[in-house]
C-alpha cells in the first residue's frame, strides 16, 4: 500500500505524528475502555466498572494523566440480555466511534481507536473517509480505526445481511480500506469501479492531519495477517496458546515473528500489540486472593453464553481460549504483585509485543493502583520513556 502513489501516506511516516511519538515508546501502553457492560469478566463480585460515557471519560482522562498512549473501544451487537447471566454481560453499550468522537474533545494527547464493523449495514468506504477525516481534525490527527469484518453470523444477520466466508470478508475489507486509502490521498475527485464499492467524482476535505487515521486490526489467521500486513499499522493479536500467561509467552515470539515478516515482505513495518487483563495487589497472594474471589462470583450463564457466542462465529485468534478463565476474562492474564506484573510485561516486550491494551476487573480503582504502583517500575525496567520524543 505504502508503494501505491493513489494512497495517503501513514501516520508512522510524519515523525511528529501522534502515532509515531506512541510507536517510539519500548512498550505501547493501552487501555481496553469497558464501553460494554461488565467489560471482560462475567462476574458477580462488586466493583465499580460501568459502561456509563462519564465512567469512561474519567478512566480516559486518568490514563492520559498516567501518561498511556492510547485507549481502545471495542464493538459488539448484542441482543436483549447481552450474552446472558445474571448480570446480562454486556448488554448494555457505547458505540465506540461515537463514544471516542466525544472522548477526543476532552483529551490532548492520547490516541483513540474505535471498532467499526465496515461490513455490517451500509457502510460505504466514502463515509468513514469522511467520518474519519472529521474525527481526525477534530482530535489532531490521534484517531485510528479498528477494522473488524464481523466474525459472528447472528451480528450480520441483525442487519439483514448473511454471514461471509471469512477470508472472502478480508478480501472485502482490504478493498474498502483501500477506497478510503485513495479518497484520503486523492487531490481531486475520484471515480473508480471495485468489486465490491465504486466511486464518481468522489472527495473528501479536510485530508486528515498526518495523511489517514491509524489503522489497525485485530488477528490470528493468515488471511487477516495478509489484510494487516498490507492496510495496518497496528496489529491485535491473541496468544495461540491461551491465556495463561506463561504459556502464551512460548508461542508469542514466533507469532510475532511471523506478521512483523509478513509485514516486511510488502515493505511495510507492523506493530503489534496484545490485550492482558491485570490483577494487581500488593502481594502476589492478595492478588491470588481477589482473583479467586472473582471466579467464586462467576456469573455462569454469563460465561456460557459469552462462550457460545463466540464459538458460534469463525475467529481464528480465539481459538485457544477456553471457558475457564472467563469470570475475569482477557486475552493473557497477569495476576501478582507489581515486581510480578512488570516481570511478565516484560516476558511480554521480549516476546516481540510492541505493546500491551490493559484490562483491569475493576477499572477505575485498578488503574489508580497499576499507575501508583506498577508504572514507576516500568520506567525503571525501560518499558516506558517519560519523552519518547
Ligand atoms: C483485542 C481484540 C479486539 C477485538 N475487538 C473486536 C470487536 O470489537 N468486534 C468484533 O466483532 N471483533 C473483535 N475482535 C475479533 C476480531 O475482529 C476477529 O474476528 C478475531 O480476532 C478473529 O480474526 P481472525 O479470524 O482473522 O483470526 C477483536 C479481537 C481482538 C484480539
Amino acid at each position: 500500500m505504502v508503494d501505491d502513489p493513489g494512497h495517503a501516506a501513514g501516520p508512522g511516516e510524519f515523525p511528529e505524528s501522534p502515532f509515531s511519538r506512541v510507536a517510539r515508546q519500548p512498550l505501547i501502553l493501552g487501555l481496553f475502555l469497558p464501553v460494554q457492560s461488565g467489560g471482560w469478566s462475567a462476574s458477580l463480585l462488586p466493583r465499580t466498572t460501568d459502561w456509563t460515557f462519564d465512567y469512561n471519560a474519567a478512566l480516559t482522562r486518568r490514563a492520559e494523566a498516567l501518561g498511556f498512549d492510547l485507549v481502545f473501544g471495542l464493538a459488539q451487537w448484542a441482543s436483549k440480555g447481552g450474552y446472558g447471566g445474571v448480570s446480562k454481560y454486556r448488554e448494555d453499550s457505547l458505540d465506540p466511534f461515537i463514544a471516542v468522537t466525544a472522548l477526543s474533545t476532552i483529551t490532548e494527547r492520547i490516541l483513540l481507536i474505535s471498532t467499526i464493523h465496515v461490513l455490517f449495514g451500509p457502510w460505504h468506504p466514502l463515509h468513514i473517509a469522511k467520518f474519519g477525516a472529521t474525527l481526525d481534525h477534530i482530535s489532531g490527527g490521534r484517531w485510528g480505526i479498528n477494522v473488524v469484518t464481523g466474525y459472528s453470523p447472528r451480528e450480520a444477520r441483525m442487519f439483514g445481511g448473511q454471514h461471509i466466508e471469512h477470508d472472502r470478508r478480508y478480501e472485502m475489507a482490504g478493498e474498502f480500506v483501500d477506497v478510503a486509502c485513495r479518497l484520503w490521498g486523492a487531490s481531486g475527485n475520484l471515480t473508480l469501479q471495485g468489486k465490491f464499492w465504486s466511486l464518481e467524482d468522489a472527495f473528501v476535505t479536510p485530508k486528515p492531519r498526518y495523511g489517514r487515521p491509524v489503522l489497525v486490526n485485530a488477528t490470528g489467521s493468515p488471511a487477516g495477517i495478509g489484510y494487516a500486513a498490507t492496510y495496518s499499522d497496528l496489529v491485535f493479536i491473541t496468544s495461540p496458546a491461551g491465556h495463561e500467561i506463561n504459556a502464551a509467552l512460548q508461542v508469542l515470539p514466533a507469532h510475532n515473528a511471523a506478521i512483523k515478516a509478513a509485514g516486511a515482505e510488502r515493505g511495510r513495518q507492523l506493530r503489534t500489540i496484545i490485550n492482558p487483563m491485570i490483577v494487581c495487589r500488593e502481594t502476589d497472594r492478595e492478588a491470588e486472593r481477589y482473583h479467586q474471589a472473582i471466579l467464586d462470583a462467576g456469573d455462569r450463564g454469563a460465561i456460557d453464553g459469552f462462550v457460545g457466542h463466540q464459538r458460534s462465529g469463525d475467529a481464528v485468534a480465539w481459538k485457544a481460549h477456553g471457558d475457564r478463565h472467563r469470570a475475569l476474562g482477557g486475552n493473557i492474564q497477569i495476576i501478582g504483585s507489581p515486581e510480578h506484573v512488570v516481570e511478565k510485561l516484560i516476558g511480554v516486550k521480549q516476546a516481540g509485543c510492541d505493546g500491551v491494551q490493559l484490562a483491569f476487573f475493576d477499572f477505575a480503582p485498578d488503574l489508580g493502583f497499576f499507575g501508583e504502583a506498577v508504572l514507576p517500575l516500568m520506567y525503571q525496567a525501560g518499558l516506558r520513556l517519560s519523552d519518547a520524543r
